[in-house]
């Protein structure tokens, strides 16, 4: 079965998500379209749980890129068909922040656990869900630090993943780029330099042309 109405979005840290994220959903909701806006890891009491623990807890700081997977999978498993799916069978557009394509640069990639491992974990966690677009902001990783130093969470609110090297942050980085390659057209590569303004502009380009919507 094709879940089309499923966009996910992707990209380094600080790459304008969020922002993004909730500017395509304001825009789908003007058009009368009925969206439903979640996060991965998260979007269930579960995967708000095991964000929670691989975010912040001290018990996930030293955690394994193995049990991270294992993790990240579990929480995937419980959105996919308690969150995305029945919304998706009811006509509903679906926009994630963030889903497969992180398991694969961030697990893999990254932190260096097998391709062929990741893609079976994925794939027993997202069943036939696969996003029918995904949107990949892309800023270089100067860009990326840059802005999280701005941002300069006091350091009770920093998380777990945001102390990671510069060179882990390069893997993520190169990690995405493949992937857009491999990945195309599914995977739709933007560039998170521009303004918002222009960002969201391309955003909805891509959008409108996919899913033949004015
Ligand atoms: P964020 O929601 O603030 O982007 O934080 C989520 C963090 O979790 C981010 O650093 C990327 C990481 N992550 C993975 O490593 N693997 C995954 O599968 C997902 C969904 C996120």
């Amino acid at each position: 079965m094709k879940l089309r109405r499923f966009i996910t979005f992707e990209g380094p840290e600080a790459c304008g998500k969020s922002t993004q994220i909730e500017r395509l959903h304001q825009r789908l909701v003007e058009r009368g379209q009925k969206v439903l806006l979640t996060r991965e890891p998260g979007g269930t009491p579960l995967g708000e749980s095991i964000r929670h623990l691989l975010k912040h807890a001290p018990e996930g700081a030293e955690a394994t890129p193995e049990a991270q997977l294992l993790l990240f999978a579990a929480s995937r498993a419980e959105i996919v068909r308690k969150v995305i799916r029945p919304f998706l069978l009811e006509g509903g557009w679906v926009l994630c922040d963030r889903f497969c394509d992180s398991t694969v640069v961030f697990q893999g990639g990254a932190a260096g656990l097998e391709e062929r491992v990741v893609m079976q974990v994925n794939a027993v966690a997202m069943g036939d869900c696969l996003p029918g677009l995904t949107l990949l902001l892309d800023i270089p990783v100067e860009e990326s630090l840059r802005r999280l130093t701005l941002r300069s969470r006091p350091q009770g609110e920093r998380d777990h993943f945001d102390d990671q090297s510069k060179s882990y942050f390069e893997k993520v980085r190169e990690g995405y780029l493949a992937l857009a390659e491999k990945e195309h057209p599914r995977i739709q590569r933007l560039d998170g330099l521009h303004s918002v303004e222009e960002v969201e502009h391309h955003i909805w380009e891509r959008v409108s042309h996919a899913f033949s919507i004015e």
